[in-house]
């Protein structure tokens, strides 16, 4: 009786456990089945994004210049009221001009190339060569064939100097310099003054190369090394960026050096490598005096160096065609980070490395990485966003390029030749994994269904919530995460790659990452609400918090020779355009301290971030491409398919 009882029970128990396999199974292949939809869709939507042909800029009817095979990238004025109204969300989100650069294009091919590599989609490879085609023709064509310095704009040859020209930027210039008055007016009165004023704008266009553009751009060739299937691809790309030694050469000499001054002998290497603009003195002081700290215990001389923005020296400037925003370069934390992402690339993949990552780059890179954990560490990041990253808002986009190069680091492991690889893999795990991951989740946010989400500020503020760039703001969030907490391997029998969470994932991050994948399947457009906006970048300057004016600075230089005192001389918007204002050499913390309390032109030096929306009308441009969004949104969920698989 017993033994039939306990039969029965067993029975019972088999088919519940079979039964709960099975439906488990079957919630899995459910869940998978929409996330390959939701892939579907996005590869459509960006499909959408695509460029297909070159089109010319015609007034009107109103059409911009499109440059086949680039996806759509667009500049809008970060315009908000003091009650954030519909209004100025419209105006937001709808006054826009179209952009033809590089940087957006190359973030879309390897988002493309990583979920290809996941297994999760098939590469359009005559697409794909489109828009290869299309960014080789922003290589900086005043250097020499094979050089790989990029220009976040395709140039024009002026007077015998290649000069970046933003051509739909440059068409509605001159345009706006036709504008009647009451247009004037009406655009000042909305906030759009920039454009009123704009007949002399082109000069303003004129910006040099920059490590960034060039970093990532390093990196996509390096990676197209790894896939047999685009070996002619790969062949082309190389055919035109084959010198990386003279890149970082270049990188060298453009390099800012806070203590060059101390150490000397640096000094007649490369002269006014200690110039820096006031915002990055002010984000990094900190840090520097920290280093010069531990120097002087340890009884060394202080050593830092880090990749300036700008390619291009202020002595190299050719007057109105290629020409310094502010005369002054700077240090943007998430342009290093892209920097040292470029760097990771080749140190994985060209096997000749070694013949130029010599003693001083190495230096550079590590002090790069511990740059970027310092200003996680520190809590800097959210201190002052607005001048950490110069031209990054979104902070998501900061934590996941430093993520990126961290799973890189992580998965590549038996690639790591040189021992400051290692110690920059420990550094980022270190302030990715504790700091990093708690500011992340610190700000994730639940629906009514409980699907997890972030927002950053674009049409968030004056109590009203638009989440506009949400999408962007989710998927990059759990990209950082997801990079930060797993890593890659090869399937030997597939040959795929796989994702695999690391040992003691804390619960805390899976939970975020399933409750934030389950939100971007379920997103679903409305007429009434855009999600798909984004700050992916932006201008530098965003008010006068960021205004380089107001902070201290020791030298205060026009062209012809002659200074300003930047205590008693009256604020003028002109000295931007012709002032040399910077921070020269180191100045120790105490002293640093005792000028941040000082006026600069005639101003206190705003010590505190406003946040990006101060209800002012227009505050500063910036570039949203809804492209970035979906090929962001297609990684997290080739990552996240990988994972469960
Ligand atoms: C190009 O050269 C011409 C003739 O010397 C000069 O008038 C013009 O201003 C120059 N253009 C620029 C942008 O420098
Ligand atoms: C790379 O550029 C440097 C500097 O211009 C030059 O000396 C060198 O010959 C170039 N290397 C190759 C392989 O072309
Ligand atoms: C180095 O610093 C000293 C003292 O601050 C200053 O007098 C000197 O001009 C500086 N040298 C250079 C090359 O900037
Ligand atoms: C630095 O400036 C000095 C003086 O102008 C000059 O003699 C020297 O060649 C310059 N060095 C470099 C590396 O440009
Ligand atoms: C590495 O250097 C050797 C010798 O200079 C050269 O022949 C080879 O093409 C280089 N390999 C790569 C991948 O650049
Ligand atoms: C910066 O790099 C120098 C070598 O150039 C090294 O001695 C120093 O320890 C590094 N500092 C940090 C904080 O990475
Ligand atoms: C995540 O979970 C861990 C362990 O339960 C906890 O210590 C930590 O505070 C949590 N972090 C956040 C940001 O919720
Ligand atoms: C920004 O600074 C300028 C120059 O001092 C001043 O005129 C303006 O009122 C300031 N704006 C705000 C919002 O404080
Ligand atoms: C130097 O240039 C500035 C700005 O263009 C100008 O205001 C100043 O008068 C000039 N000084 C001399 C001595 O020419």
């Amino acid at each position: 009786m017993s033994q039939k009882k306990n039969i029965f029970f067993g029975i019972v128990l088999i088919s519940l456990l079979i039964n709960a396999c099975l439906s488990q199974q079957l919630r899995k292949d459910e869940f998978k089945s929409k996330i390959s939809q939701k892939i579907q869709q996005l590869q459509k939507d960006l499909r959408g994004e695509l460029y297909d042909k070159n089109t010319h800029f015609t007034p009107f009817p109103p059409r911009f210049d499109h440059q086949k095979g680039l996806y759509g990238s667009y500049i809008h004025g970060n315009i908000i009221d003091k009650d954030n109204s519909y209004l100025t969300h419209l105006i937001r989100t709808n006054f826009k001009c179209d952009d033809n650069n590089m940087f957006v294009s190359n973030f879309v091919l390897m988002a493309l190339l990583d979920s290809y590599e996941l297994g999760t989609i098939d590469l359009q490879l005559e697409e794909f060569e489109w828009t290869i085609d299309a960014i080789l023709e922003f290589r900086d064509k005043n250097k020499e064939q094979g050089i790989p310095v990029y220009s976040f704009w395709s140039q024009k040859l002026i007077n015998g100097t290649w000069g970046a020209a933003p051509s739909n930027l440059e068409h509605v210039a001159q345009l706006a310099a036709t504008f009647p008055p009451w247009l004037k007016n009406w655009l000042d009165a909305i906030g759009f003054s920039y454009i009123s004023h704009a007949s002399d704008m082109s000069k303003v266009f004129r910006v040099p190369p920059d490590a960034d553009d060039s970093s990532v751009n390093v990196a996509l060739g390096q990676r197209l090394k790894q896939f047999q299937s685009l070996t002619k691809i790969e062949q082309k790309w190389n055919k035109m960026n084959f010198n990386t030694s003279a890149y970082y050469e270049l990188l060298k000499q453009h390099a800012y050096r806070p203590f060059a001054n101390l150490t000397g002998d640096l000094e007649k290497k490369y002269n006014n490598t200690d110039i820096i603009d006031p915002r990055s003195y002010l984000a990094f002081y900190d840090f520097f005096d920290e280093q010069y700290q531990i120097a002087l215990k340890e009884q060394r001389k202080p050593v830092l160096s880090f990749f300036s923005t700008w390619i291009l020296n202020y002595e190299e400037q050719v007057k109105d065609i290629v020409t310094i925003p502010a005369q002054t370069n700077n240090i943007d934390v998430s342009v290093n980070a892209n920097a040292i992402f470029g760097l990771n690339n080749v140190l994985i993949n060209d096997k000749n490395a070694s013949d130029y990552f010599d003693q001083e780059l190495q230096g550079m890179y590590l002090n790069v990485t511990n740059l970027i954990a310092y200003t996680i560490k520190s809590g800097r990041v959210i201190q002052r966003p607005d001048i950490v990253m110069l031209y990054y808002p979104s902070i998501f986009d900061f934590y996941w390029f430093a993520a990126r190069n961290a799973h890189l680091l992580n998965s590549y492991d038996s690639e790591i030749r040189f021992e400051v690889m290692r110690q920059a893999r420990d550094s980022l795990n270190q302030a990715l994994r504790n700091q990093g991951t708690q500011q992340i989740l610190s700000e994730i946010k639940y629906d009514k269904q409980g699907n997890a989400y972030w927002d950053e500020f674009l049409g968030d503020y004056a109590d009203k919530v638009r989440g506009e760039d949400r999408n962007f703001a989710s998927a990059l969030a759990l990209n950082a995460l997801l990079d930060i907490w797993t890593i890659s391997e090869k399937d030997l029998k597939t040959g795929k790659v796989i994702r695999k969470f690391i040992q003691n994932t804390p619960k805390n991050v899976t939970d975020a990452i399933d409750k934030g994948i389950q939100k971007i399947i379920n997103y679903k457009p409305n007429f009434f609400e855009t999600h798909d906006e984004n700050v992916f970048f932006s201008g530098s300057l965003k008010n006068n918090a960021s205004n380089q004016m107001f902070m201290p600075s020791n030298f205060n230089n026009f062209a012809n020779g002659t200074s300003v005192n930047p205590h008693t001389t009256e604020f003028n918007w002109d000295f931007l355009k012709t002032l040399r204002l910077a921070v020269k050499g180191f100045i120790p913390k105490d002293q640093y301290e005792q000028m941040i309390q000082e006026t600069w032109f005639q101003e206190q030096t705003p010590v505190d971030f406003p946040g990006y929306n101060v209800g002012e009308g227009f505050t500063f441009p910036y570039w949203s491409s809804p492209a970035i969004t979906y090929s962001m949104s297609l990684l997290a969920l080739s990552k996240h398919i990988s994972i469960i698989n």
